[in-house]
């Protein structure tokens, strides 16, 4: 008989149960001495108090990815079983075969039905009439659709949805998500305690699809398109008014922009801002970004050194600029740096050839090819540095005279 009860928020409460996980599994409490259970109002959700004596661990992410998935699956003790899964993991205890067995049919089904469900969702929505509700059915067994509430709600830009199914409903009314059962008053779900989804947010998920730049940016938070996402501390997504005029682009986050996680904060960040600031432009009528929003580097004992990105970065980042733009729709793009420019311009690009001048871009804007910053942090003589600088203004005055005497 067990002796501890755990009860969850939700159906889908995945922070509730790895909070309960983190105390019961790191004072080794067997799973047979929990019963898992579900609130019946959420202010009757009752998880055991953390407890200092509890040994900290940390389990392989592939153990949490696969605890997650249990969750969100249609198996009746898939608490217990996400749990056991933790427990055998740290104990040494070999998994029961019949479990495991359960937890890889269990797995499959919840990646068919993740698969199936955003394949409704992208056909239904792009039959859509646009009318401010998108009102969708799904069969679902399981709580696939919580799990990928915040893919629909990335899809919608924010913009409210409803999913009937056949037991419940799950509503984001554009500011909350509500989760509605017959006989039940409906309840609000809180989007981050639901499980990550069994797939990535990100390739799949259409990016140009999003009209909303929060969403564009919150979906890029989720990215693992290419290799750099893992290897740096977090995106870096560009930032600044989604109605500027102008929009400048670099390469990529330096280190301290990747620790900070915002663009040009830096060294570089800081002779630009001077640059800008004597070229009359303020930074906050602009749109600030890069051409890949993760830190590539190379570490050393001491420190991690900016590594070039490459095309396949560019390529594998190229969505989330070309967001951007469709989204602020600048008058005016500044490319700082061959890296931006080859990006913006899809071909190689020589920096002394092409600054200077207005290029038009195939959206209808206009583009000025500069040098980036931190070439003029890099040169060593002095004077060729002021003299640099000074023309590096001359073409962000260039730019700005683009917009007319006034940038706003
Ligand atoms: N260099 C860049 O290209 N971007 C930054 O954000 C910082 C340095």
């Amino acid at each position: 008989m067990p002796d501890i009860t755990v009860t969850l928020a939700h159906e889908a409460d995945f922070t509730g149960w790895r909070s309960a996980t983190r105390s019961l599994a790191g004072r080794h409490t067997p799973p047979a001495d929990i019963a898992w259970r579900i609130a019946t109002h959420p202010e009757s959700a009752a998880l055991p108090a953390p407890d200092p004596a509890a040994a900290r661990f940390t389990v392989p992410r592939a153990v949490m990815e696969l605890a997650a998935i249990m969750v969100q699956s249609a198996l009746p003790d898939r608490f217990a079983l996400a749990y056991a899964l933790v427990y055998d993991h740290l104990t040494g205890v070999p998994a029961d075969e019949d479990a495991v067995a359960r937890m890889a049919e269990a797995k499959d089904d919840v990646l068919a039905q993740t698969r199936h469900l955003r394949d409704e969702i992208r056909e239904a929505l792009s039959r859509h009439d646009g009318t401010p509700l998108y009102q969708g059915r799904v069969d679902t067994l399981g709580l696939v659709p919580e799990s990928n509430a915040r893919f629909l709600t990335l899809q919608r830009s924010f913009a409210p949805w409803q999913l009937d199914m056949p037991d419940r409903t799950l509503r984001w009314t554009g500011h909350e998500m509500l989760h509605e059962a017959p006989g039940q008053t409906p309840r609000p779900l809180d989007p981050t305690s639901l499980p990550p989804p069994a797939l990535p947010m990100v390739p799949d998920l259409d990016i140009a699809r999003i009209t909303s730049l929060r969403a564009v940016a919150l979906a890029a938070k989720t990215c693992l398109i290419c290799p750099m996402a893992a290897h740096a501390t977090q995106t870096v997504f560009g930032e600044g008014r989604e109605t500027a005029r102008m929009m400048f682009v670099g390469e990529q986050p330096g280190d301290i922009e990747d620790r900070a996680g915002r663009p040009f904060v830096g060294p570089a960040g800081q002779l630009f801002d001077r640059a800008l600031h004597e070229a009359g432009i303020g930074r906050d009528d602009t749109y600030v970004t890069n051409t890949v929003k993760h830190f590539k580097f190379r570490r050393t004992p001491t420190r991690r050194i900016h590594e070039k990105a490459g095309p396949a970065e560019i390529a594998a980042c190229a969505p989330w600029l070309a967001a951007e733009r469709r989204i602020i729709r600048p008058a005016v793009v500044v490319m700082l740096g061959v890296t931006a420019a080859s990006a913006l311009l899809g071909r190689a690009v020589t920096i002394s050839r092409e600054r200077s001048r207005i290029i038009p871009l195939e959206d209808g804007s206009d583009g000025l090819v500069t040098v980036h910053p931190s070439y003029l942090l890099r040169l060593p003589d002095e004077a060729a540095r002021a003299r640099e600088y000074d023309r590096f203004v001359n073409d962000l005055r260039l730019a700005a005279g683009c917009l007319g005497p006034v940038v706003t």
